[in-house]
């Protein structure tokens, strides 16, 4: 194992709960080395669930958080200066390519749409990285795949991702576990009992019927998890729910209200 692949490799198993056949699926594609996108609200899983498969796979796994400043370059690569004069420093999605990684590119809707198509011919028959600036054109490892995240909803028409990108890809959507998985996931996580982390969920449940009704999303499964953490820490529970779940989501009073009536319902 090269340095490098040893620097991106998940050693030990991360903590994910399957929800809907999505290990099953992944694998597959993984086996067609088919590119996917990953599909879904924030905090849900998705970036864990990479993880997971990663380890799964044995694969190193090269993640990019990605943003509108972010430059075809920043991928790729470029040529920086030092002492001895220029050097080429390969960029993560070059490295993954090289490596045989699964490179994911997280909110690559952030990105703008030409650094977004550098990523084309990587992702169909051609499996192939062009460097422009130097000069040379990279075969991807056999064992490397590209994964994208997407949070459906959030992008304009002015930034969704283009058709040819989009045709692409493989698509597995993601949303909130069922009820059950996400109490254990909420106590695995934080610690708390199942007692506890059931009335987190209920407020979650009862926050995500609030969606389009004042609220863009309800509380995700990582704002559960931070309440549940609070509480561990020995916060009361309306003090932590107050801070993890209802104060970062929304300036509304009257939907602050609605959430704190929740919170109160259950502690
Ligand atoms: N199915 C699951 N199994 C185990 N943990 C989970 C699962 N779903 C969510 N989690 C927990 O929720 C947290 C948030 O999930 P994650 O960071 O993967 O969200 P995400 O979908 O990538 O969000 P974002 O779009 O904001 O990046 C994780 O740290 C993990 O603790
Ligand atoms: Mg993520």
């Amino acid at each position: 194992m090269s340095n490098l692949e040893a620097q991106y490799r998940i050693e030990k198993e991360p903590y994910y709960r399957e929800v809907n056949g999505e290990v099953g699926l992944f694998e597959a594609a993984y086996a067609a080395r088919l590119p996917m996108m990953v599909k879904g609200p924030t905090g849900c899983g998705k970036s864990r669930f990479i993880e997971y498969m990663a380890w799964r796979l044995k694969r190193p796994l090269v993640s990019v958080a990605c943003n509108e400043d972010m430059t075809a370059s920043d991928l790729v690569g470029r040529f920086l200066l030092d002492k001895d004069g220029t050097k080429w420093q390969d960029g993560p999605l070059t490295t993954a390519a090289r490596i045989g990684a699964i490179c994911y590119l997280d909110e690559v809707v952030e990105a703008r749409q030409d650094t977004t198509v550098v990523i084309h011919p990587l992702t169909d028959h051609r499996r192939s990285l062009p460097l422009d600036k130097k000069g040379e054109l990279i075969h991807a490892h056999a064992d490397f795949q590209l994964v994208i995240s997407y949070n459906p909803g959030y992008q304009s028409a002015m930034k969704d991702l283009k058709q040819s990108t989009k045709q692409r890809f493989g698509a597995l959507d993601f949303s909130y576990p069922d009820r059950e998985t996400e109490i254990e996931i909420v106590a695995h996580e934080s610690g708390v009992s199942a007692d506890i982390a059931g009335k987190l969920v209920s407020i979650a449940e009862r926050s995500r019927n609030l969606k389009g009704h004042g609220l863009d999303e309800g509380l995700s499964t990582r704002m559960l998890i931070y309440a549940g953490s609070l509480m561990k820490k020995g916060v009361d529970a309306l003090s932590a729910c107050s801070m993890a779940l209802v104060r970062p989501m929304t300036d509304d009073p009257d939907m602050r209200d609605a959430l704190d009536a929740a919170v109160g319902t259950f502690f």
